[in-house]
Parts: structure tokens; C-alpha cells; sequence
């Protein structure tokens, strides 16, 4: 049989994007049955955003802990250490979610908080794992699906000082014992699985620019970096990851906690490019390159066992191999591959000849722009920092892409899927449920559907787009057959303006 490939998109959206932007202008004509029966929707969260209590319930540091108290002048003197306090507030968080009609929260398992030491054969923490538990029986009381993320940036720093985390080969049992012990305890009452959270930008940020934790680069590239290695780092960590994730859907598929519907996958997040000069053929293979960076290098190795032929060939003996086993673990190792997808950019072609500066990015011969070669801008819209142009032609772009390339073949279309385009797209989540703690960038980005007042006691307030949602996602009383096919063509009809 065919691999199924199912697409849970993740829109990422700037919550003015979601409110101004043209999505909203094309979806207003919808609601949730414009879509077929158990298209799901949902929102979105990461434990080191989220949770806060970083000292307590036995939980320990996270290398977020770390980096942003030894460095806060690179997180804009923010940390996670209350964060919006979800620790403690969950339960009328997930009224919010309830309000708003939406069917799954996607939320991630914090590895020091249910395993103190990073390892299994130290002892687990029942408080933490009890945290988790009540977590999902009250969104389940709540008719709310949970959606797992088991790592979402968030190593314990015990195994970061033990043996540099993901730089090590040893990450990838750990990383297998970690999950097992999150599908024997939360698999009985958890369908949906994510391995890992962007691994891309985990390896680019963390070990290329030096951007998040683990904030190593080379110096050239980022002289707030106090270790690290551009040009070798980045590739070794991926590597490290994939096998990781390999191990873990290996213990999935053999657990018995996991009922049939149980899925497991791995999150992306491409940014869609478009060439700097449409006339150029060296600006289309650039395009070419950015893709595969941004999505092959992931997804090549899940889909056919191997990194793509640009990341090999302009990584040479950089890039780590995998064996003939390895490679086999690897293949087909996902139910599904989620899309978050926020932004495009415009590429063109540049040479990086300097044997004394390489890097992950420098590899790919390429630069990133927002104007074109006729200075026209990728968008008119983007959120105040600039960085998230609106551009959402690039989501459908990016599901054909993925559709084309990962063979036509080996996607697996269920009677009930919606598919674009002959895709297989079953779900929608929002980032993010409320404002949060965003990383490098602090509190200063405001991603939420809910604004947290950070100034009186983390107070929540509805945003218009929560309200869109809630009216978006009314559920009728009834749903007759009638009423399925009348969506239907409502959906047909509601696809061709995309
Ligand atoms: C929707 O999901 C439920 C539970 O997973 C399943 O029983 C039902 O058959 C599904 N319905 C459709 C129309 O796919
Ligand atoms: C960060 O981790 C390093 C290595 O364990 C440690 O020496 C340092 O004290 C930590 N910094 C903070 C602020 O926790």
C-alpha cells in the first residue's frame, strides 16, 4: 500500500493577517461546513510559550531556561519563566478554546518537567506527568482534541552540558525512551502526534545564526555566539533529529497504548519562494534550492530515505550520511506532515565562494528579498515587524509542491479528506491560542487570537479574530445529507478563488 501522506496545514498567521488580510476577505463567505465532515480546526501552543512555573512541580531547566537567563539581552530581556502562566490557568484557557468552537489545542510535552534528569532511567516525575494528564482529560471534557507536539525546543540543559544535546549521537535514544514514555502515558487518550516542531528553523536559528537556543554559530556570522560552527553544526543536529524522529515513530507504531486512529508526523515550515527575476534561470534554481532547503532537507529523508542532491552536493563531506539501515528507519516514517506556513520571499542566485566563511545558509548560494527585480514588494501586507509579508497564494503553492515532488503516487486520499488540488489536507490550526512568549523576540510580538495584558496580571481579552473564529465555527443544530452536498460545492466553488 501507499504511504499516506495527509497535510495538517498550521497556518501561521500575524493576527493582523488574520483579521486584515486577504484570507479573511476570501473566507468570509464560509463557515467550518464549507469544509467536509471532520475537517478539523484548532489552535495552537509550546510548552517553553506557554506553561511558565519553570521552578516548579519538580520541573527543571530547559537550555531556554538557560539561554534566556545566561543571555537576556538576546530575548529581549524576556524569559519563559511565568510566561502566560498556562501552568496554573489552564483550565479557563481551554474555556477560551471552547468559545471559540474550535475542535483540537495543539500543546507540547516540556521534557524536563516529566523527566527531571532528560533520561528514563533516572526516574519520572509524576507531578509532571499528572500535569500533562489533567491537561488532556479537561480539553477532552471540553469535546477539544488533543494534538501532541512532543519537543518543541525545549532540551533539558542536564543533557545539553552532558553531551551538547542534538549534537550527539546519544540524543537519539533518549529522544526514543522520552517519547515512549509519552505514548505509554498519554497514548490512550491522545490521537495526534508531532515528533518535532521545525527543524528547521531548530537547526538554523539554534546552530546557524545563533538566533534561539542553543544560539551557536560561527563568530563570523553572529559575534554574539560564544560557541559553535556554522558550516558543520546545523547539518549534524538535523541529522541527529531525523534519526530521532525515526526511533520515535518506531516506538509509536509498536506501543500498544495507541489506539487505531493514532497519527504521527513531523511539522515544516517553508516559507514559499518566488524568483527575484522571473527571466533568470539561475534565480529559478535558487528557488529550486530554497525549497529543498526548507522542505527537502526534512522531508526528502522521510519520503525517499536521502537528503536532497543540492544539500549533498554543495554540503560535501559536511553533511553526515546515513546508513542503508538508517535510511530504511527513516522512510516513511509519518502518517501525515504538517505545513506551518507564514511568509514568502523573493530569491535570487548568489555565489558564496569564501571557503573561510561557510554556513548552513551560505551553502544554499542564495538571498532572500522582499521586492522583486522591478522593486515590487512579495506583499502589500505584513505585520508591524516587517517580517511576515501575507502572501497566501504560497500555501496552496507550497501543498502542490509537496503533492508534486513527494510523488503523486504516495499520497493517500480518504473518501471523507479535503483535497486541493488532489492534496490531502484534514485540519487547520491557528497559532496561536494567546499572545505568548515569543522566543528571541520576547513579548514583543503579539501572535495570539486572545491579547494577554502583560501589564494586569496576564488578563485575557478576546481579539476580533477570536471572534471571527467563534462565528466561523458555529456548529447548526442539525446536518443532513443535504446539507454535506451543498457544502461540497460550496467548497468546490470556494477553491477555485484561492
Ligand atoms: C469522523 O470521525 C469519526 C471519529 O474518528 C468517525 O467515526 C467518522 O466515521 C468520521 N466521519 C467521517 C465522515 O469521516
Ligand atoms: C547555563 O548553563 C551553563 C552550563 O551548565 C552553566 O554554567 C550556567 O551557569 C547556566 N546559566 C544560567 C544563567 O543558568
Amino acid at each position: 500500500m501507499n504511504t499516506k501522506l495527509a497535510l495538517v496545514v498550521t497556518l501561521f498567521l500575524a493576527s493582523c493577517a488574520v483579521s486584515k488580510g486577504r484570507f479573511l476577505s476570501f473566507s468570509k463567505q464560509l463557515d467550518r461546513y464549507s469544509f467536509p465532515p471532520n475537517f478539523s480546526f484548532g489552535v495552537g501552543s509550546s510548552a517553553y510559550q506557554y506553561e511558565g512555573a519553570f521552578a516548579e512541580g519538580g520541573r527543571t531547566q530547559s537550555t531556554w531556561d538557560n539561554f534566556t537567563h545566561a543571555y537576556p539581552e538576546r530575548t529581549n530581556m524576556d524569559n519563559g519563566d511565568i510566561a502566560v502562566d498556562f501552568y496554573h490557568r489552564y483550565k479557563d484557557d481551554i474555556k477560551l478554546i471552547k468559545e471559540m468552537n474550535m475542535d483540537t489545542f495543539r500543546f507540547s510535552i516540556s521534557w524536563s518537567r516529566i523527566l527531571p534528569s532528560g533520561k528514563v532511567s533516572d526516574g519520572v516525575n509524576s507531578e509532571g506527568i499528572q500535569f500533562y494528564k489533567n491537561l488532556i482529560d479537561e480539553l477532552i471534557n471540553n469535546g477539544i482534541k488533543p494534538f501532541v507536539t512532543i519537543y518543541h525546543w525545549d532540551i533539558p540543559q542536564v543533557l545539553e552540558d552532558e553531551y551538547g544535546g542534538f549534537l550527539s549521537p546519544r540524543i537519539i535514544d533518549e529522544f526514543r525512551n522520552f517519547a515512549k514514555l509519552c505514548f505509554q502515558e498519554f497514548g490512550d487518550k491522545v490521537d495526534m502526534w508531532i515528533t518535532f516542531n521545525e527543524p528547521y528553523i531548530y537547526s538554523v536559528a539554534g546552530y546557524d545564526k545563533g538566533t534561539k537556543a542553543m544560539g551557536r554559530c560561527s563568530k563570523w556570522v553572529n559575534s554574539l555566539c560564544v560557541a559553535g560552527d556554522s558550516s558543520t553544526e546545523p547539518y549534524l543536529v538535523s541529522h541527529h533529529l531525523l534519526l530521532a524522529h525515526a526511533a520515535a515513530v518506531e516506538e509509536f507504531r509498536n506501543c500498544d497504548k495507541i489506539s487505531q486512529d493514532g497519527k504521527i508526523g513531523m511539522v515544516l515550515s517553508p516559507v514559499w519562494a518566488e524568483p527575484y527575476d522571473v527571466a533568470s534561470h539561475a534565480d529559478k534554481e535558487a528557488v529550486a534550492r530554497s525549497l529543498a532547503s526548507y522542505v527537502g532537507w526534512h522531508l526528502d529523508p522521510l519520503v525517499f530515505g536521502d537528503y536532497p542532491e543540492t544539500i549533498k552536493n554543495n554540503a560535501g563531506n559536511r553533511l553526515p550520511s546515513f546508513t542503508k539501515e538508517q535510511s530504511e528507519s527513516i522512510k516513511n516514517s509519518f502518517d501525515f506532515i504538517g505545513i506551518n506556513y507564514y511568509t514568502a520571499r523573493f530569491v535570487a542566485h548568489q555565489l558564496h565562494r569564501d571557503p573561510t566563511r561557510l554556513s548552513f545558509s551560505t551553502d544554499q548560494h542564495l538571498e532572500y528579498k522582499v521586492t522583486n527585480c522591478n522593486g515590487d514588494y512579495i506583499s502589500s501586507e505584513s505585520d508591524g515587524s516587517k517580517l511576515l509579508y501575507t502572501y497566501p497564494e504560497g500555501i496552496r503553492k507550497i501543498l502542490n509542491y509537496v503533492k508534486d515532488k513527494y510523488n503523486n503516487p504516495t499520497i493517500y486520499i480518504t473518501e471523507n479528506a479535503i483535497t486541493v488540488d488532489g492534496c490531502d489536507v484534514r485540519g487547520y490550526s491557528a497559532w496561536s491560542l494567546l499572545d505568548n512568549f515569543e522566543w528571541e523576540r520576547g513579548y514583543t510580538m503579539r501572535f495570539g487570537l486572545h491579547y494577554v495584558d502583560y501589564a494586569d496580571d496576564l488578563k485575557r481579552y478576546a481579539k476580533d479574530s477570536a471572534k471571527w473564529f467563534k462565528k466561523f465555527l458555529e456548529r447548526s443544530e442539525q446536518f443532513t445529507p443535504l446539507d454535506l452536498f451543498k457544502s461540497t460545492k460550496k467548497w468546490w466553488s470556494a477553491l477555485q478563488m484561492i
